[in-house]
């Protein structure tokens, strides 16, 4: 396992990366509405992250055809959007994003509303956001990868949902993909010591009812095993000495977002 610790320069692409993912997912969330389909969003998404100059980093990897996953209701990430799928009041819509600028990744999630949806739904939304700050608390220089795992693991659980086992966070950089893997669920081993300069992909996958998943016959898309709902909430972030920084929320918002730790 190698674990890169990313140059000032580099950090400040990456920073780029995701002050335009943030813009992206904020357009996203403004054009949800009963109605239209998970292939509109994808479309929208498309043209917004090319305005920018960057690459979708989702769109043809490992074969993935789309710009961003949408995954609705019981779907827990990987969606693929279709003309067929139409969004309906009431849905819950997991956006999963990631966009390329200048060689560097950014990657991010959110879960939005459909019109006026359930109580259960919006705490099941709000419990994910909020157990990925739970995790980032140790997002810091001298813990280790585990306590964030633990963290979020801990929330979701005493907040009577569960967290998904088979997918996982990740480094960040170059690549989509980097070392370390993250789960959202406590390890027997402490894992790595958290290092100024590293980069994370932290996303925690909520479900309502129990953590099994299951793949459908597209090989892409993640439903629950029970039918349940899930939610997923991501954010691509720096490692400091201090306080986290969160590169794919918006320059003029991180401050506020770290202050909620
Ligand atoms: N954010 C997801 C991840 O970290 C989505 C990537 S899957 C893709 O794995 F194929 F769509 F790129
Ligand atoms: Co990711």
């Amino acid at each position: 396992m190698s674990v890169t610790v990313k140059s000032e320069r580099e950090i400040e692409l990456m920073r780029e990366a995701g002050n335009i993912l943030a813009i992206v997912h904020e357009e996203l969330a403004a054009m949800i509405k009963p109605g239209i389909s998970t292939l509109d969003i994808d479309k929208k998404a498309y043209e917004i992250i090319k305005s920018y100059h960057c690459t979708p980093s989702f769109l043809n990897y490992n074969g993935y055809p789309a710009s961003v996953c949408v995954s609705v209701n019981d779907e827990v990430v990987h969606g693929i959007p279709s003309q067929k799928h139409i969004l309906k009041e009431g849905d819950i819509v997991s956006l999963d994003a990631g966009v390329i600028y200048q060689g560097w990744q950014s990657d991010s999630a959110r879960t939005v509303a459909v019109g006026e949806i359930s109580k259960e739904a919006a705490r099941l939304i709000e419990v994910t956001k909020q157990s990925f700050f739970e995790g980032i608390r140790y997002a810091r220089e001298g813990f280790h990868l585990n306590d964030i795992s633990t963290a979020i693991q801990q929330y979701v659980e005493a907040n009577g949902y569960s967290v998904v086992r088979d997918l996982v966070g990740h480094g960040i950089g170059r690549k989509l993909h980097e070392d370390p893997q993250i789960p959202n669920f406590r390890q027997k081993r402490r894992g790595i010591k958290l290092q100024a300069g590293m980069t994370f992909a932290i996303e925690p996958m909520v479900n309502a009812g129990a953590y099994e998943v299951e793949w459908l016959d597209d090989d892409w898309t993640v439903v629950t095993r029970d039918g349940s709902l899930s939610a997923h909430y991501e954010n691509t972030v720096l490692i400091t000495k201090g306080e986290p920084e969160l590169l794919s929320i918006r320059k003029d918002r991180k401050q506020a977002a770290v202050n909620q730790i």
